[in-house]
């Protein structure tokens, strides 16, 4: 299983089926994909996408310090959740990206980025349709 950079519409299927389902394709495009900066990213194994995740750049300051980077569009498909495939995945972003990234979490996904060494900043807020989110940090340290 590796890492691969992907184009926008490899995401599409698993934005789609996963963050969401029964809605229509084109909410599955976010502002800022098409970005020169952007990168898309799989998780592939025998040529099948596993899991998604998009590296967008998008400054965001985090007590009084720029964090450059922001994570969306994190799935794992369905019949593979749960088997440790969205943590060797985030744990190869975080040497990929080399850099400090934010993302907006969602509340069942918390802990998952916690045990990938996100911390959660501030108070919950909620994203309508969707639900409860927390803005969760990582913090690119020397020798992370
Ligand atoms: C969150 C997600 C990307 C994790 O990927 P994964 O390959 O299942 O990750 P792992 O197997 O390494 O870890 C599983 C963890 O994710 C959590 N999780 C969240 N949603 C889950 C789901 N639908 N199925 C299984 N586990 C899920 C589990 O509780 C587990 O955490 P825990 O071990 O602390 O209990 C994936 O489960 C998913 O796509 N969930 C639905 C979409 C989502 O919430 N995306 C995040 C948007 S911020």
């Amino acid at each position: 299983m590796s890492l691969r950079q992907v184009e926008l519409e490899d995401v599409i299927p698993l934005r789609h089926e996963v963050l969401r389902p029964g809605q229509m394709r084109e909410t599955c495009y976010f502002e800022g994909d098409d970005n020169e900066t952007t990168r898309h990213f799989a998780w592939v194994e025998d040529g099948q996408v596993l899991s998604i995740a998009t590296v967008m750049e998008a400054g965001r300051d985090v007590d009084g310090k720029t964090v450059p980077y922001q994570l969306r569009g994190m799935a794992t498909d369905p019949a593979s959740a749960g088997q440790g495939i969205g943590s060797s995945f985030l744990q190869a972003l975080h040497e990929t990206v080399n850099d400090s990234w934010w993302c907006n979490a969602r509340e069942v996904a918390v802990r998952f980025y916690e045990r990938n060494g996100l911390v959660v900043v501030g108070e919950p807020f909620e994203i309508p349709g969707i639900g409860t989110h927390y803005v969760m940090v990582y913090e690119k340290t020397a020798g992370s």
